[in-house]
């Protein structure tokens, strides 16, 4: 058969690109892969057309406010935006607008953005400060950082408000990782059953709670948050969109995992040459084309080992953390975890993103991007602020934010120019759906099956 032929004599989802895969690449590493890095689960799970109308219809994007958005868990902030008391910040997606305060007592609450008198929002969308209690600056009802009503102008014309019916109504509020959910449902599972297995992997070295915001951008993407969210859980796309990857970079051997319902991940290897590459390169030369400085990859070593062993003295110095429990592919690869609805975290060394998609505002072709790199510091690191983030508008580029790898900031705006065709052909298709591979566009098709179900439910 030829090599791009399609496997026929395999059940559906069987199929794997010849050759090594990532994991068998990470297996023939220096050992040190934690057990959860070369855990496996896939299953087929259907191969029919996802419709473009989930994406572009206003009927559609309504129903996700109420029965996906209403009712998931969802990343709001980090506790370093809060490490006050009095501190808040203000989480919006779509029509959601929440507010998020920590307590006098250290506790992190969150209540519906809106004023117990006439609606108004009690804070700016998108903004963030400290208090010592919340007040409305329509009419200055006040309420403390718990959220007891205080005060009340003009007490004697209200004599239907009680302590009672006008405390600010709380949601449902998670931590993990560092990362504060919330959850608008009343009824919402525990955020640990929504979680598992992702908190059993990322624990250990992977922490992310022992990790701070090294930068943090926003970008409006020009597509549905779906569509924007899709074009990161596969690296099928590489071939074509990002073609100067090749030498360095796998692809279609990456391995793709569904964990459960709402916990899915690709692995991705960095310092080996994609299947697609045609050229033939010694491992010095692939260590060249990474661009990490001059070295000498030793008879029989790899560009992998000696890039790895590279950076871990880099960053590690660079840090004041010591890398050396970190095996080779934590350090180089890109290791991806989707947490539904859309959320995906990385937790290697180098490559140590999380991104967020939310709806901007009510129209379902506009999505705002979240784009964190959470780095590794001392145990005993001072607590810093985070920083702010830095807006990149549609038509702007990543690497014009200051901090940001050029190199990889160019990657990110092949992905957004992408979008904004992928969105315009699905006005203009005749075909009413897209057509997913089986196996590495998996990930995407778990991802429509858990939104279904949460759309179908009453
Ligand atoms: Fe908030 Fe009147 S609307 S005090």
């Amino acid at each position: 058969m030829a090599r791009d032929e399609p496997e026929t004599r395999l059940p559906p989802g069987a199929a794997r690109c010849p050759g090594p895969s990532a994991l068998d690449i990470i297996r023939a590493d220096s050992p040190g892969a934690p057990p959860a890095l070369t855990a496996e689960s896939y299953r087929f799970l259907g191969d029919s057309d996802i419709s473009y109308e989930r994406y572009t219809s206003p009927a559609v994007f309504a129903r996700e406010m109420t029965h996906l958005w209403g009712r998931a868990w969802q990343w709001a902030c980090r506790e370093e935006h809060l490490p006050e008391a009095g501190d808040w910040i203000v989480y919006d997606l779509g029509t959601l607008s929440i507010l998020l305060v920590r307590g006098g007592d250290g506790i992190i609450r969150a209540f519906p953005n809106a004023c117990l008198h006439r609606g108004t929002q009690l804070k700016p969308p998108g903004s963030s400060g400290g208090a010592s209690e919340l007040r409305c600056p329509f009419h200055g009802w006040r309420w403390t950082l718990e959220g007891d009503l205080k005060f009340v102008p003009c007490r004697w014309d209200f004599p239907h408000v009680t302590e009672d019916s006008h405390a600010l109504p709380q949601l449902k509020v998670g931590l993990w990782g560092g990362f504060v959910f919330v959850n608008p449902d009343p009824h919402a599972p525990p955020l640990e059953t929504w979680l598992s297995p992702l908190a059993e992997h990322l624990c250990g070295r992977w922490d992310l709670s022992k990790r701070r915001i090294a930068l943090h951008i926003q970008k409006e993407l020009p597509t549905n948050w779906k569509a924007a969210q899709e074009a990161f859980l596969e690296a099928y796309h590489v071939v074509e969109t990002h073609a100067q990857a090749l030498a360095t970079a796998g692809d279609a051997n990456a391995s793709y995992d569904i964990f459960s319902d709402h916990v899915t991940r690709f692995v991705h290897t960095i310092g080996t040459p994609s299947p697609h590459f045609e050229g033939k390169l010694t491992e010095q030369e692939i260590l060249e084309r990474m661009r990490i400085g001059d070295a000498t990859v030793p008879e029989g070593g790899t560009a992998r080992a000696v890039a790895a062993a590279r950076l871990r003295r880099q960053l590690g110095e660079a840090w004041g953390v010591d890398l050396s429990p970190f095996s080779d592919s934590e350090m180089l690869d890109s290791i991806e975890y989707h947490l539904f609805p859309n959320m995906c975290l990385f937790p290697g060394v180098s490559l140590p993103m999380i991104y967020r998609f939310r709806p901007l505002g009510m129209d379902p072709g506009r999505t705002l991007f979240d784009l964190l790199f959470l780095k590794l510091v001392p145990e005993d690191a001072p607590r810093e602020p985070p920083p702010e983030p830095v807006f990149v508008a549609a038509d702007q580029s990543y690497a014009s934010v200051p901090g940001m790898d050029p190199g990889l900031g160019a990657v990110y705006d092949q992905d957004t120019d992408n979008l904004a065709a992928q969105w315009r052909g699905f006005h203009a298709s005749t075909k009413r759906g897209q057509t997913l591979g089986n196996y590495q566009e998996a990930r995407i098709r778990r991802f429509h099956l858990t939104l279904d179900e949460m759309l179908a439910r009453d």
